[in-house]
Protein backbone atom coordinates (compact mmCIF):
# COMPACT_ATOMS: atom_id res chain seq x y z
CA UNK A 1 0.00 0.00 0.00
CA UNK A 2 1.28 3.57 -0.66
CA UNK A 3 1.29 6.57 1.43
CA UNK A 4 -1.88 8.70 1.49
CA UNK A 5 -1.11 11.58 -1.45
CA UNK A 6 -0.40 14.97 0.45
CA UNK A 7 -3.75 16.50 -1.50
CA UNK A 8 -6.17 13.72 -0.04
CA UNK A 9 -4.11 14.11 3.63
CA UNK A 10 -4.60 17.98 3.34
CA UNK A 11 -8.45 17.33 2.67
CA UNK A 12 -8.76 14.77 5.54
CA UNK A 13 -6.96 17.37 7.63
CA UNK A 14 -8.64 20.42 6.71
CA UNK A 15 -12.67 18.06 7.18
CA UNK A 16 -10.65 16.92 11.01
CA UNK A 17 -10.12 20.69 11.72
CA UNK A 18 -12.69 22.92 10.11
CA UNK A 19 -15.57 21.08 9.45
CA UNK A 20 -16.04 18.77 11.97
CA UNK A 21 -15.75 21.20 14.85
CA UNK A 22 -18.03 23.36 13.14
CA UNK A 23 -20.55 20.45 12.30
CA UNK A 24 -20.53 19.19 16.17
CA UNK A 25 -21.62 23.37 17.00
CA UNK A 26 -24.46 23.39 14.56
CA UNK A 27 -25.45 19.56 15.96
CA UNK A 28 -25.22 21.68 19.35
CA UNK A 29 -27.29 24.64 18.52
CA UNK A 30 -29.76 22.58 16.37
CA UNK A 31 -31.75 22.07 19.19
CA UNK A 32 -32.00 25.33 20.57
CA UNK A 33 -32.60 26.98 17.16
CA UNK A 34 -35.61 24.42 16.39
CA UNK A 35 -37.37 25.46 19.59
CA UNK A 36 -36.58 29.17 18.86
CA UNK A 37 -37.71 28.60 15.79
CA UNK A 38 -40.99 26.95 16.66
CA UNK A 39 -41.49 30.04 19.36
CA UNK A 40 -41.08 32.36 16.68
CA UNK A 41 -43.80 30.71 14.38
CA UNK A 42 -46.01 30.59 17.24
CA UNK A 43 -45.59 33.52 19.51
CA UNK A 44 -43.69 36.25 16.49
CA UNK A 45 -41.70 38.82 18.36
CA UNK A 46 -42.21 37.52 22.02
CA UNK A 47 -38.82 36.52 23.76
CA UNK A 48 -38.22 33.12 25.45
CA UNK A 49 -36.64 33.14 28.50
CA UNK A 50 -32.48 32.90 28.54
CA UNK A 51 -30.68 30.00 28.38
CA UNK A 52 -29.85 26.59 25.76
CA UNK A 53 -32.32 23.56 24.89
CA UNK A 54 -28.77 21.60 24.86
CA UNK A 55 -27.82 18.72 22.45
CA UNK A 56 -30.75 17.49 20.64
CA UNK A 57 -32.47 15.02 22.00
CA UNK A 58 -31.08 15.06 25.24
CA UNK A 59 -30.58 18.53 26.19
CA UNK A 60 -28.99 19.18 28.97
CA UNK A 61 -29.38 16.45 31.04
CA UNK A 62 -25.84 14.96 30.66
CA UNK A 63 -24.76 18.27 31.57
CA UNK A 64 -27.07 18.08 34.82
CA UNK A 65 -25.57 14.40 35.35
CA UNK A 66 -22.10 15.89 35.34
CA UNK A 67 -22.69 18.38 38.18
CA UNK A 68 -24.52 16.33 40.53
CA UNK A 69 -22.81 13.05 39.81
CA UNK A 70 -19.31 13.32 38.20
CA UNK A 71 -17.83 16.42 39.73
CA UNK A 72 -20.52 16.02 43.11
CA UNK A 73 -21.12 20.34 42.34
CA UNK A 74 -24.57 20.59 42.13
CA UNK A 75 -24.75 24.38 42.25
CA UNK A 76 -22.58 25.01 39.80
CA UNK A 77 -25.05 23.94 37.22
CA UNK A 78 -27.09 26.97 38.06
CA UNK A 79 -24.16 28.88 38.63
CA UNK A 80 -23.08 28.62 35.48
CA UNK A 81 -26.14 29.21 33.61
CA UNK A 82 -26.62 32.62 35.93
CA UNK A 83 -23.25 33.62 35.09
CA UNK A 84 -23.52 32.72 31.42
CA UNK A 85 -26.98 34.64 30.78
CA UNK A 86 -27.49 37.15 33.34
CA UNK A 87 -25.90 40.73 32.49
CA UNK A 88 -25.17 41.96 36.15
CA UNK A 89 -22.69 38.77 36.28
CA UNK A 90 -24.48 37.42 39.58
CA UNK A 91 -27.21 36.47 38.71
CA UNK A 92 -30.66 36.34 40.60
CA UNK A 93 -32.84 39.12 39.66
CA UNK A 94 -30.07 41.51 38.39
CA UNK A 95 -29.33 42.93 34.84
CA UNK A 96 -30.94 41.32 32.82
CA UNK A 97 -31.71 38.24 34.64
CA UNK A 98 -35.53 37.28 35.28
CA UNK A 99 -33.95 34.55 37.40
CA UNK A 100 -35.64 31.88 34.96
CA UNK A 101 -33.74 29.87 32.64
CA UNK A 102 -34.95 27.81 29.83
CA UNK A 103 -33.37 24.54 29.09
CA UNK A 104 -34.55 20.59 28.07
CA UNK A 105 -34.49 18.44 30.82
CA UNK A 106 -35.69 14.70 31.92
CA UNK A 107 -37.12 14.53 28.21
CA UNK A 108 -38.85 17.70 28.60
CA UNK A 109 -38.38 21.18 27.37
CA UNK A 110 -38.01 23.15 30.82
CA UNK A 111 -37.60 26.62 32.08
CA UNK A 112 -36.08 26.49 35.35
CA UNK A 113 -37.08 29.00 38.09
CA UNK A 114 -34.16 30.19 40.82
CA UNK A 115 -34.98 33.56 42.13
CA UNK A 116 -36.97 34.17 45.29
CA UNK A 117 -39.16 36.06 42.62
CA UNK A 118 -39.51 33.57 40.50
CA UNK A 119 -40.25 30.83 42.17
CA UNK A 120 -42.90 32.61 44.75
CA UNK A 121 -44.46 33.13 40.95
CA UNK A 122 -44.23 29.43 40.39
CA UNK A 123 -45.58 28.50 43.51
CA UNK A 124 -48.40 31.01 43.61
CA UNK A 125 -49.81 30.93 40.75
CA UNK A 126 -52.14 27.54 40.61
CA UNK A 127 -53.57 28.98 37.41
CA UNK A 128 -50.64 29.24 35.42
CA UNK A 129 -49.06 25.85 37.05
CA UNK A 130 -50.31 22.79 37.58
CA UNK A 131 -49.05 18.93 37.94
CA UNK A 132 -48.50 16.56 35.89
CA UNK A 133 -46.98 13.07 36.53
CA UNK A 134 -45.83 10.67 33.35
CA UNK A 135 -48.23 7.97 35.68
CA UNK A 136 -50.61 9.11 38.01
CA UNK A 137 -51.81 5.36 39.36
CA UNK A 138 -48.56 5.19 40.26
CA UNK A 139 -48.48 8.62 42.78
CA UNK A 140 -52.37 7.20 43.46
CA UNK A 141 -55.00 8.65 41.11
CA UNK A 142 -57.06 9.75 44.07
CA UNK A 143 -53.54 11.34 46.05
CA UNK A 144 -53.60 14.68 47.24
CA UNK A 145 -50.29 15.38 45.12
CA UNK A 146 -51.88 14.37 42.29
CA UNK A 147 -55.35 16.04 42.46
CA UNK A 148 -55.71 19.88 41.30
CA UNK A 149 -58.33 22.73 41.88
CA UNK A 150 -60.77 22.72 44.27
CA UNK A 151 -60.30 18.55 44.97
CA UNK A 152 -56.84 19.39 46.25
CA UNK A 153 -57.92 22.06 48.38
CA UNK A 154 -60.90 19.93 50.15
CA UNK A 155 -58.00 16.83 50.64
CA UNK A 156 -55.21 19.04 51.38
CA UNK A 157 -57.93 20.18 54.37
CA UNK A 158 -58.23 16.42 55.79
CA UNK A 159 -54.80 15.48 55.48
CA UNK A 160 -53.39 18.59 57.03
CA UNK A 161 -56.05 18.07 59.56
CA UNK A 162 -55.34 14.50 60.19
CA UNK A 163 -51.08 14.85 60.59
CA UNK A 164 -50.93 18.92 61.66
CA UNK A 165 -53.80 18.98 63.85
CA UNK A 166 -52.50 19.87 67.74
CA UNK A 167 -53.78 16.40 68.78
CA UNK A 168 -52.37 14.37 66.40
CA UNK A 169 -49.30 15.75 67.08
CA UNK A 170 -49.27 15.27 70.59
CA UNK A 171 -50.55 11.81 70.43
CA UNK A 172 -47.66 11.42 67.71
CA UNK A 173 -44.86 13.19 69.92
CA UNK A 174 -45.93 10.22 72.51
CA UNK A 175 -46.18 7.41 70.63
CA UNK A 176 -42.58 7.71 68.09
CA UNK A 177 -40.66 8.05 71.47
CA UNK A 178 -40.44 4.09 72.83
CA UNK A 179 -39.21 3.45 69.24
CA UNK A 180 -36.92 6.09 69.40
CA UNK A 181 -35.42 5.29 72.46
CA UNK A 182 -35.08 1.28 71.74
CA UNK A 183 -33.88 2.09 68.58
CA UNK A 184 -30.34 4.15 70.12
CA UNK A 185 -30.01 1.22 72.79
CA UNK A 186 -29.67 -0.82 69.90
CA UNK A 187 -27.45 1.37 68.10
CA UNK A 188 -25.04 1.92 71.16
CA UNK A 189 -25.16 -2.42 71.86
CA UNK A 190 -23.98 -2.35 67.89
CA UNK A 191 -21.25 0.08 68.01
CA UNK A 192 -20.68 0.94 65.03
CA UNK A 193 -23.62 1.54 62.65
CA UNK A 194 -24.67 3.06 59.11
CA UNK A 195 -26.59 5.99 60.43
CA UNK A 196 -28.89 6.08 57.28
CA UNK A 197 -29.56 2.30 56.92
CA UNK A 198 -30.41 2.22 60.50
CA UNK A 199 -32.39 5.97 60.83
CA UNK A 200 -34.93 4.19 57.96
CA UNK A 201 -35.59 1.71 59.73
CA UNK A 202 -36.82 3.57 63.02
CA UNK A 203 -38.23 5.93 60.91
CA UNK A 204 -40.79 3.35 58.90
CA UNK A 205 -41.58 1.80 62.52
CA UNK A 206 -42.75 5.11 63.66
CA UNK A 207 -44.63 5.40 60.11
CA UNK A 208 -46.07 2.47 60.48
CA UNK A 209 -46.74 3.15 64.36
CA UNK A 210 -48.21 7.02 63.65
CA UNK A 211 -50.12 6.10 60.58
CA UNK A 212 -52.08 2.70 61.00
CA UNK A 213 -51.08 1.72 64.11
CA UNK A 214 -49.03 -1.16 63.11
CA UNK A 215 -45.82 -3.06 64.58
CA UNK A 216 -42.83 -4.18 63.57
CA UNK A 217 -43.76 -7.74 61.47
CA UNK A 218 -42.93 -9.90 58.34
CA UNK A 219 -46.08 -7.79 57.00
CA UNK A 220 -44.22 -4.49 57.69
CA UNK A 221 -40.97 -5.96 56.64
CA UNK A 222 -42.86 -6.45 52.84
CA UNK A 223 -44.87 -2.92 53.25
CA UNK A 224 -41.58 -1.19 53.55
CA UNK A 225 -40.14 -3.45 50.61
CA UNK A 226 -43.20 -2.30 48.24
CA UNK A 227 -42.01 1.34 49.27
CA UNK A 228 -38.70 1.36 48.02
CA UNK A 229 -39.81 -0.83 44.50
CA UNK A 230 -42.60 1.88 44.67
CA UNK A 231 -40.08 4.83 44.72
CA UNK A 232 -37.97 3.49 42.40
CA UNK A 233 -40.56 3.09 39.90
CA UNK A 234 -41.39 6.83 40.27
CA UNK A 235 -37.74 7.74 39.32
CA UNK A 236 -37.52 5.20 36.52
CA UNK A 237 -38.43 5.40 32.96
CA UNK A 238 -42.13 4.03 32.52
CA UNK A 239 -41.09 0.41 30.18
CA UNK A 240 -44.04 -1.49 31.38
CA UNK A 241 -42.68 -4.69 30.92
CA UNK A 242 -41.21 -7.86 33.89
CA UNK A 243 -38.05 -7.04 34.62
CA UNK A 244 -38.48 -3.31 34.89
CA UNK A 245 -38.36 -0.56 37.67
CA UNK A 246 -41.65 1.02 36.40
CA UNK A 247 -42.95 -2.40 35.94
CA UNK A 248 -42.22 -3.66 39.80
CA UNK A 249 -43.16 -0.26 41.17
CA UNK A 250 -47.17 -1.10 39.56
CA UNK A 251 -46.90 -4.24 40.99
CA UNK A 252 -45.81 -2.64 44.70
CA UNK A 253 -48.50 0.16 44.56
CA UNK A 254 -51.11 -2.46 44.01
CA UNK A 255 -50.05 -4.69 46.87
CA UNK A 256 -49.68 -1.35 48.47
CA UNK A 257 -53.40 -0.55 47.74
CA UNK A 258 -54.68 -4.05 49.12
CA UNK A 259 -53.14 -3.97 52.28
CA UNK A 260 -54.06 -0.95 52.78
CA UNK A 261 -57.97 -1.71 51.92
CA UNK A 262 -57.67 -4.66 53.75
CA UNK A 263 -56.95 -2.92 57.18
CA UNK A 264 -59.59 -0.20 56.29
CA UNK A 265 -61.88 -2.79 55.68
CA UNK A 266 -61.66 -4.65 59.14
CA UNK A 267 -61.78 -0.95 60.87
CA UNK A 268 -64.69 -0.20 59.19
CA UNK A 269 -66.29 -3.64 60.77
CA UNK A 270 -65.02 -2.77 64.16
CA UNK A 271 -66.50 0.84 63.70
CA UNK A 272 -69.92 -0.57 63.05
CA UNK A 273 -70.51 -1.66 66.55
CA UNK A 274 -69.57 1.24 68.19
CA UNK A 275 -70.94 4.53 70.05
CA UNK A 276 -71.02 7.96 68.58
CA UNK A 277 -69.45 8.53 72.07
CA UNK A 278 -66.56 6.02 71.49
CA UNK A 279 -65.68 7.09 68.13
CA UNK A 280 -65.59 10.66 69.06
CA UNK A 281 -63.06 9.75 71.95
CA UNK A 282 -61.27 7.49 69.71
CA UNK A 283 -60.92 10.85 67.05
CA UNK A 284 -58.90 12.20 69.69
CA UNK A 285 -55.65 9.69 69.99
CA UNK A 286 -56.64 7.99 66.62
CA UNK A 287 -53.98 7.27 64.31
CA UNK A 288 -53.56 8.70 60.53
CA UNK A 289 -56.00 6.93 58.65
CA UNK A 290 -58.32 6.80 61.55
CA UNK A 291 -58.04 10.12 61.43
CA UNK A 292 -59.31 10.48 57.63
CA UNK A 293 -61.87 8.05 57.82
CA UNK A 294 -63.68 9.69 60.42
CA UNK A 295 -62.97 13.51 59.96
CA UNK A 296 -65.71 15.95 58.06
CA UNK A 297 -65.88 18.50 56.13
CA UNK A 298 -68.17 21.30 55.93
CA UNK A 299 -70.59 19.78 54.23
CA UNK A 300 -70.55 16.61 56.60
CA UNK A 301 -68.98 14.72 53.89
CA UNK A 302 -66.20 12.20 54.77
CA UNK A 303 -63.47 10.31 52.11
CA UNK A 304 -63.93 7.55 50.29
CA UNK A 305 -61.94 4.38 50.75
CA UNK A 306 -60.09 4.80 47.52
CA UNK A 307 -58.80 8.52 48.87
CA UNK A 308 -58.43 7.16 52.40
CA UNK A 309 -56.39 4.17 50.57
CA UNK A 310 -54.44 6.22 47.79
CA UNK A 311 -53.33 9.27 50.75
CA UNK A 312 -51.98 6.86 52.64
CA UNK A 313 -49.80 5.45 50.32
CA UNK A 314 -49.06 8.98 49.51
CA UNK A 315 -48.12 10.38 52.90
CA UNK A 316 -45.71 7.20 53.50
CA UNK A 317 -44.05 7.95 50.24
CA UNK A 318 -43.91 11.92 51.47
CA UNK A 319 -42.84 11.50 54.78
CA UNK A 320 -40.65 8.51 54.83
CA UNK A 321 -37.52 8.45 53.11
CA UNK A 322 -36.90 12.41 53.53
CA UNK A 323 -37.80 11.97 57.46
CA UNK A 324 -35.42 9.61 57.17
CA UNK A 325 -33.07 11.61 55.32
CA UNK A 326 -33.27 14.95 57.12
CA UNK A 327 -32.25 12.68 60.93
CA UNK A 328 -29.32 11.52 59.12
CA UNK A 329 -27.57 14.94 57.97
CA UNK A 330 -28.29 16.03 61.42
CA UNK A 331 -26.20 13.03 63.09
CA UNK A 332 -24.14 14.10 59.91
CA UNK A 333 -23.95 17.77 60.90
CA UNK A 334 -23.61 17.61 64.51
CA UNK A 335 -20.51 15.00 64.08
CA UNK A 336 -18.87 17.75 62.14
CA UNK A 337 -19.82 20.74 64.47
CA UNK A 338 -18.91 19.78 67.90
CA UNK A 339 -19.63 23.24 69.36
CA UNK A 340 -23.16 22.88 68.18
CA UNK A 341 -23.77 19.48 69.69
CA UNK A 342 -22.61 20.90 73.15
CA UNK A 343 -25.41 23.43 73.50
CA UNK A 344 -27.80 21.00 71.49
CA UNK A 345 -27.03 19.06 74.62
CA UNK A 346 -27.04 21.75 76.83
CA UNK A 347 -30.30 22.91 76.11
CA UNK A 348 -31.78 19.24 76.10
CA UNK A 349 -29.66 18.27 79.11
CA UNK A 350 -31.41 21.06 80.87
CA UNK A 351 -34.98 20.15 79.73
CA UNK A 352 -34.76 15.87 80.49
CA UNK A 353 -33.36 17.37 84.18
CA UNK A 354 -37.11 19.39 84.42
CA UNK A 355 -38.85 16.14 83.04
CA UNK A 356 -36.84 14.10 85.79
CA UNK A 357 -37.56 10.77 86.01
CA UNK A 358 -36.43 9.88 82.31
CA UNK A 359 -39.92 11.03 81.54
CA UNK A 360 -40.62 11.52 77.27
CA UNK A 361 -40.65 15.31 76.31
CA UNK A 362 -44.21 16.65 74.80
CA UNK A 363 -45.65 18.51 71.88
CA UNK A 364 -45.62 21.31 74.53
CA UNK A 365 -42.63 20.93 75.27
CA UNK A 366 -40.75 21.79 71.87
CA UNK A 367 -41.09 24.95 71.59
CA UNK A 368 -38.84 25.59 74.75
CA UNK A 369 -36.32 24.30 72.87
CA UNK A 370 -35.55 27.43 71.01
CA UNK A 371 -31.44 26.73 69.91
CA UNK A 372 -33.03 22.57 69.35
CA UNK A 373 -35.34 24.27 66.70
CA UNK A 374 -32.20 26.25 65.04
CA UNK A 375 -30.60 23.27 64.75
CA UNK A 376 -33.42 22.00 62.94
CA UNK A 377 -33.39 24.18 60.45
CA UNK A 378 -29.98 24.73 59.97
CA UNK A 379 -30.29 20.65 58.78
CA UNK A 380 -33.50 20.93 56.75
CA UNK A 381 -31.50 24.22 54.80
CA UNK A 382 -28.38 22.26 54.33
CA UNK A 383 -30.04 18.83 53.29
CA UNK A 384 -31.96 20.14 50.62
CA UNK A 385 -33.69 16.68 50.84
CA UNK A 386 -35.79 17.95 47.33
CA UNK A 387 -33.75 20.02 45.14
CA UNK A 388 -36.69 20.98 42.77
CA UNK A 389 -40.14 21.11 42.77
CA UNK A 390 -41.70 20.04 39.75
CA UNK A 391 -44.61 22.01 38.02
CA UNK A 392 -46.13 22.17 34.27
CA UNK A 393 -47.30 25.10 32.28
CA UNK A 394 -51.19 25.36 32.12
CA UNK A 395 -51.23 28.04 29.44
CA UNK A 396 -48.47 30.30 27.92
CA UNK A 397 -46.98 32.26 30.53
CA UNK A 398 -45.88 35.75 30.85
CA UNK A 399 -43.12 36.50 33.33
CA UNK A 400 -40.86 39.47 33.12
CA UNK A 401 -41.19 40.24 29.20
CA UNK A 402 -40.59 36.79 28.59
CA UNK A 403 -42.86 33.91 27.54
CA UNK A 404 -42.91 30.69 29.31
CA UNK A 405 -44.74 28.62 26.72
CA UNK A 406 -47.58 26.13 27.45
CA UNK A 407 -46.93 22.61 27.92
CA UNK A 408 -43.24 23.36 28.85
CA UNK A 409 -41.87 21.75 32.48
CA UNK A 410 -41.13 24.34 35.15
CA UNK A 411 -38.49 23.31 37.52
CA UNK A 412 -38.88 25.33 40.82
CA UNK A 413 -34.74 24.64 41.84
CA UNK A 414 -35.38 25.32 45.67
CA UNK A 415 -31.34 24.37 46.17
CA UNK A 416 -30.02 27.18 44.60
CA UNK A 417 -31.57 29.62 47.24
CA UNK A 418 -30.49 27.32 49.91
CA UNK A 419 -26.55 27.55 48.59
CA UNK A 420 -26.52 31.16 47.65
CA UNK A 421 -24.02 33.31 49.17
CA UNK A 422 -26.35 36.50 48.21
CA UNK A 423 -29.33 34.63 50.91
CA UNK A 424 -26.82 32.86 53.51
CA UNK A 425 -23.38 33.97 54.51
CA UNK A 426 -20.69 30.92 53.88
CA UNK A 427 -24.21 28.43 52.98
CA UNK A 428 -22.25 25.54 52.83
CA UNK A 429 -21.21 26.25 57.30
CA UNK A 430 -23.51 24.50 58.71
CA UNK A 431 -24.14 27.49 60.98
CA UNK A 432 -27.37 26.98 63.85
CA UNK A 433 -27.00 30.55 65.15
CA UNK A 434 -27.89 32.33 61.75
CA UNK A 435 -31.60 31.24 62.82
CA UNK A 436 -31.14 34.09 65.27
CA UNK A 437 -32.15 36.34 62.59
CA UNK A 438 -35.09 34.95 59.93
CA UNK A 439 -33.81 34.05 56.64
CA UNK A 440 -34.98 36.82 53.80
CA UNK A 441 -38.25 37.11 52.62
CA UNK A 442 -38.30 34.40 49.99
CA UNK A 443 -34.89 32.20 50.55
CA UNK A 444 -36.29 29.53 52.31
CA UNK A 445 -38.04 27.21 50.39
CA UNK A 446 -36.76 23.95 51.74
CA UNK A 447 -40.93 23.30 51.78
CA UNK A 448 -41.90 24.82 48.70
CA UNK A 449 -44.44 27.41 48.87
CA UNK A 450 -47.77 28.81 48.03
CA UNK A 451 -51.20 26.22 48.29
CA UNK A 452 -48.70 22.80 47.77
CA UNK A 453 -46.24 23.45 50.50
CA UNK A 454 -45.25 20.63 52.74
CA UNK A 455 -48.29 19.40 54.50
CA UNK A 456 -45.80 17.23 56.74
CA UNK A 457 -43.80 19.95 57.43
CA UNK A 458 -44.60 20.08 61.45
CA UNK A 459 -44.48 16.35 61.23
CA UNK A 460 -41.17 16.38 59.78
CA UNK A 461 -39.43 19.09 62.35
CA UNK A 462 -41.39 17.40 65.33
CA UNK A 463 -39.67 13.67 64.16
CA UNK A 464 -36.23 15.82 64.24
CA UNK A 465 -36.45 17.39 67.12
CA UNK A 466 -37.59 14.21 69.41
CA UNK A 467 -34.61 12.51 67.28
CA UNK A 468 -32.02 15.44 68.28
CA UNK A 469 -33.27 15.37 72.18
CA UNK A 470 -32.72 12.00 72.98
CA UNK A 471 -29.42 11.41 71.31
CA UNK A 472 -28.04 14.64 72.45
CA UNK A 473 -29.23 13.91 76.06
CA UNK A 474 -27.68 10.10 75.85
CA UNK A 475 -25.31 9.46 73.39
CA UNK A 476 -22.03 10.29 71.48
CA UNK A 477 -21.29 9.33 68.00
CA UNK A 478 -17.93 9.89 65.44
CA UNK A 479 -17.94 9.82 61.70
CA UNK A 480 -16.03 6.59 60.23
CA UNK A 481 -15.14 8.88 56.98
CA UNK A 482 -15.71 12.17 57.78
CA UNK A 483 -14.53 13.30 54.53
CA UNK A 484 -17.13 10.76 52.20
CA UNK A 485 -17.97 12.00 49.38
CA UNK A 486 -21.79 13.09 48.93
CA UNK A 487 -23.99 11.31 46.61
CA UNK A 488 -26.53 13.90 45.36
CA UNK A 489 -28.81 11.74 43.03
CA UNK A 490 -31.26 10.85 43.94
CA UNK A 491 -31.44 12.72 47.27
CA UNK A 492 -27.99 14.43 48.78
CA UNK A 493 -26.72 11.89 50.79
CA UNK A 494 -22.95 10.56 52.51
CA UNK A 495 -22.05 8.37 49.98
CA UNK A 496 -20.76 5.52 53.17
CA UNK A 497 -24.79 6.41 54.46
CA UNK A 498 -22.83 8.67 57.57
CA UNK A 499 -20.86 5.13 58.76
CA UNK A 500 -20.00 6.33 62.31
CA UNK A 501 -18.65 4.93 66.12
CA UNK A 502 -21.94 5.12 68.19
CA UNK A 503 -22.10 4.79 72.03
CA UNK A 504 -23.95 5.78 75.70
CA UNK A 505 -23.07 8.78 76.95
CA UNK A 506 -20.75 8.45 79.90
CA UNK A 507 -23.84 9.86 82.32
CA UNK A 508 -27.00 9.35 80.62
CA UNK A 509 -29.49 12.06 81.59
CA UNK A 510 -32.97 10.24 81.38
C1 LIG B 1 -37.68 17.09 55.95
C2 LIG B 1 -38.70 16.44 55.44
C3 LIG B 1 -39.54 16.89 54.29
C4 LIG B 1 -39.21 17.69 53.22
C5 LIG B 1 -37.88 18.38 52.94
C6 LIG B 1 -40.41 17.81 52.39
C7 LIG B 1 -40.48 18.57 51.24
C8 LIG B 1 -41.64 18.75 50.50
C9 LIG B 1 -41.75 19.62 49.36
C10 LIG B 1 -40.63 20.46 48.77
C11 LIG B 1 -43.03 19.57 48.93
C12 LIG B 1 -43.66 20.40 47.83
C13 LIG B 1 -43.99 19.64 46.59
C14 LIG B 1 -44.70 20.51 45.57
O1 LIG B 1 -44.85 21.72 45.73
O2 LIG B 1 -45.12 19.93 44.59
C15 LIG B 1 -43.73 18.63 49.77
C16 LIG B 1 -45.06 18.29 49.61
C17 LIG B 1 -45.71 17.39 50.43
N1 LIG B 1 -45.21 16.78 51.56
FE1 LIG B 1 -43.33 16.99 52.32
N2 LIG B 1 -41.41 17.08 52.96
C18 LIG B 1 -40.93 16.51 54.12
C19 LIG B 1 -41.63 15.71 55.00
C20 LIG B 1 -42.95 15.35 54.86
C21 LIG B 1 -43.69 14.54 55.81
C22 LIG B 1 -43.15 13.97 57.12
C23 LIG B 1 -44.95 14.38 55.29
C24 LIG B 1 -46.14 13.66 55.83
C25 LIG B 1 -46.11 12.54 56.39
C26 LIG B 1 -45.00 15.11 54.04
C27 LIG B 1 -46.11 15.21 53.24
C28 LIG B 1 -46.19 15.98 52.10
C29 LIG B 1 -47.39 16.06 51.27
C30 LIG B 1 -48.70 15.34 51.50
C31 LIG B 1 -47.09 16.95 50.23
C32 LIG B 1 -48.01 17.35 49.07
C33 LIG B 1 -48.75 18.61 49.43
C34 LIG B 1 -49.70 19.06 48.33
O3 LIG B 1 -49.53 18.67 47.16
O4 LIG B 1 -50.61 19.81 48.68
N3 LIG B 1 -43.77 15.68 53.81
N4 LIG B 1 -42.87 18.16 50.74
Amino acid sequence: MGAMPVGDLAWWLGLLFGAAPLLCLAAYHAADAWYRAAFFLAHGKKRLPPGHMGIPFLGETLSLLWYFKHARRPDAFISAKKLAYSSSGHGGDGGDGIGMYRTHLFGSPSVIACSPAANKFVFQSPDSFGIRWPVPELVGVSSVVNVEGGAHARLRGFIIAAINRPSSLRTIAAVVQPRVVAALEAWAAKGSIVAAAEVKKVTFANICKMFVSMEPSPLTAQIDNWFGGLVAGLRAFPLDFPGTAFHRARKCRRNLNAVFRAELDSRKKAAAIKTKEEEEKELESCDVMGGLMQMKDEQGNKLSDDEVVDNIVSLVVAGYESTASAITWAAYHLAKCPAALARLREENLAMAAELGNGKFITHEDIPRLKYTAKVVEETIRMANIAPMVHRVARKDVEYRGCTIPAGWSVLVWVRSLHTDPENYLDPLVFNPDRWDEPAKPGTYQVFGGGYRICAGNMLARLQLTIMLHHLSTGYEWELLTPEAEIDYLPHPRPADGAAMLFRKLAKKAN
